[in-house]
C-alpha cells in the first residue's frame, strides 16, 4: 500500500468512528416526533443531517484542503488545489431509520483517487460495526476479512433492495420486486442503501437491487462489494460511475441470473 492510502485509510476510519460516536450522542435526544417532517415514504431531512455532514466537512477541509467533497447535503465543494481526490459523503444514510428509532443507519465515505474508488468506509454506530474496503487490499468489518456468499441458485437467495431516487413506486414495484419476489428464498429492505451493499460484501444478503441511486447513497458499498469478491454493475450490465444509476450489487454468482 502506498503511504498516501496509509495516510488516507487511518485518517478516514478514525473520522467515520468519531462521526458515528457524534451520531449516536444525537440519537440519544433526537426526537422521534421528527416523523411530521416526511416529504414521502423515505424522504426525510433531518437537522441531524446537516450537523454531521458540516462537522465531516470541516474535519476533512482541515486535514485535506486540496480535496474535493461531494456530499448529500452539500453538493460539490471544490478543493484549493484539484488533486484528484475527491470524498464521496453521506452522512446519514437511513434517515427515516435514524428519526424512527431502526437501528439501521448508517455514515457512508468513500475517497476517489484519479476517478477510481480507492478506500470507502462505512460506519453503522448503533450496530458498533464499521466496514472498510481499500482498493486491492479487500474487505473487512471491524477489522476482520468478509467476503460475499457462495450461494448460486435465486431459489435460495436473500435479496435486500431500496428504491433509490425514483418516485414512481409502480415502476419499482414492477421492476424491482414482481420478477424476484416468487423466485428468492426472501426480499428484504432495510432501509439504508450503504447498509444494503455492506450486507452483500459481509454474505448477509446475496444481492442489492435498486433504480437511481445517488452516488454518496452506495460509492462506499460499490467498494466494498468489489473487495468482497462481488460484482457491482447497472442494470445494463455498465460499470458503476459517480452519478444517479440503476444498480446491481451481488455475490458474482446471481449477477447473470438476476440480469436476465
Ligand atoms: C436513502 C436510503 C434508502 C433509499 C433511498 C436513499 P437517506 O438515503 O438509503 O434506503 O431507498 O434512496 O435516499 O435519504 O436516508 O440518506
Ligand atoms: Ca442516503
Ligand atoms: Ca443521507
Amino acid at each position: 500500500m502506498s503511504n498516501t492510502i496509509i495516510e488516507l485509510t487511518e485518517f478516514i476510519k478514525q473520522l467515520a468512528h468519531e462521526a458515528g460516536l457524534k451520531l449516536l450522542e444525537l440519537y440519544k435526544t433526537q426526537n422521534p416526533s421528527e416523523g411530521k417532517l416526511r416529504t414521502s415514504p423515505k424522504d426525510m431531512k433531518l437537522v441531524e443531517d446537516k450537523t454531521i455532514d458540516q462537522w465531516l466537512i470541516e474535519r476533512i477541509k482541515n486535514k485535506y484542503p486540496e480535496h474535493d467533497i461531494l456530499t448529500e447535503e452539500s453538493g460539490f465543494l471544490t478543493g484549493k488545489n484539484a488533486k484528484n481526490i475527491l470524498w464521496i459523503i453521506d452522512p446519514i444514510d437511513g434517515s427515516v431509520n435514524f428519526s424512527t428509532h431502526n437501528p439501521f443507519f448508517a455514515i457512508s465515505l468513500a475517497i476517489q483517487i484519479n476517478g477510481a474508488l480507492s478506500i470507502g468506509v462505512i460506519e453503522a454506530p448503533l450496530l458498533g460495526e464499521q466496514f472498510v474496503a481499500i482498493k486491492g487490499e479487500g474487505a473487512f468489518v471491524n477489522n476482520k476479512h468478509i467476503h460475499v456468499s457462495s450461494i448460486n441458485k435465486l431459489a435460495d437467495a436473500y435479496i435486500v433492495s431500496c428504491d433509490g431516487g425514483s418516485k414512481d413506486r409502480a415502476k419499482i414495484l414492477n421492476t424491482l420486486i414482481k420478477p424476484f419476489y416468487n423466485q428468492v428464498k426472501d426480499f428484504k429492505k432495510l432501509g439504508s442503501a450503504a447498509l444494503e451493499c455492506a450486507w452483500v460484501a459481509a454474505g448477509r444478503a446475496d444481492a442489492y437491487i435498486t433504480m437511481q441511486i445517488d452516488p454518496w447513497d452506495v460509492a462506499a458499498g460499490v467498494l466494498l462489494v468489489q473487495e468482497a469478491g462481488g460484482q457491482v454493475t447497472t442494470l445494463k450490465h455498465e460499470p458503476w460511475e459517480v452519478k444517479q444509476l440503476d444498480l446491481l450489487c451481488s455475490n458474482g454468482l446471481l449477477h447473470e441470473q438476476i440480469l436476465k
